[in-house]
């Protein structure tokens, strides 16, 4: 039973989120994990040279192979992580979704379980709505989405790092210049840990 992780990341938060949703999701006996990044954009790879972080984070996935439709059929449940990008998903992760018309004529995704999981610069930049949001195309494809319970340790906090009932999250810091907080980390690893348990009980 396979589980994939798909996610994009500029920067290198969401790719640390979606380590930790990795790690979360392998605790669970049976399951498979697949790792994906979203497909870049031609265009973006010329504006990626000019920051040398960019740069950096872009050569660190390079051995990540790109989600096709064939591991979004393939899994058994998905988790999904963008960076907020005006309060919503960015661009690569959207024509993703837009790309799963096949997927949806047939009814492909539907009945699976998907978490989702973001990264912010600021403590009220968008977390919540970009979970939100992300969740609409989900719901169109069928898909049972899965949220971060109040039950996992760390969610209830009032300091500023992530931790959201709509899906784990980080905040990165108007220059990228944050980790994410070793409570952030839990809280994804707790999200595919849930993913991962969820979808083995429902297709086992
Ligand atoms: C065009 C653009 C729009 C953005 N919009 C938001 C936003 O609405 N709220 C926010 O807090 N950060 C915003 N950011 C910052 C990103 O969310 C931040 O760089 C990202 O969370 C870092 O994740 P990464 O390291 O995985 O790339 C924006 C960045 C760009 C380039």
């Amino acid at each position: 039973m396979k589980i994939l992780i798909v996610y994009y990341s500029r920067y290198g938060h969401v790719l640390q989120l979606a380590r930790a949703v990795e790690a979360g999701a392998k605790t669970v006996e049976g399951i498979e994990v697949v790792f994906r990044r979203a497909p870049e954009f031609p265009e973006v790879l010329k504006e990626l040279e000019k920051s040398e972080h960019a740069s950096r984070i872009w050569k660190e996935q390079q051995a990540t192979p790109e989600c096709s439709l064939d591991d979004l059929r393939e899994a058994s449940g998905v988790v999904f992580g963008s960076p907020t990008r005006f309060g919503n998903m960015i661009a690569q992760m959207k024509y993703l979704f837009d790309s799963t018309a096949s997927l949806w004529l047939k009814g492909e995704m539907e009945g699976k379980p998907a978490g989702l999981f973001t990264s912010t610069a600021s403590t009220h930049g968008g977390q919540e709505t970009t979970c939100l949001t992300m969740m609409a195309p989900l719901l169109h494809l069928g898909m049972l989405v899965v949220g971060v319970p109040y039950s996992i340790p760390g969610m209830i906090h009032v300091e500023a790092r992530g931790g959201t009932p709509y899906g784990a999250s980080t905040i990165a810091g108007a220059k990228a210049e944050l980790s994410p907080a070793p409570a952030d980390l839990e809280i994804a690893r707790a999200l595919g840990r849930r993913v991962s348990m969820i979808t083995k009980k429902l297709f086992s």
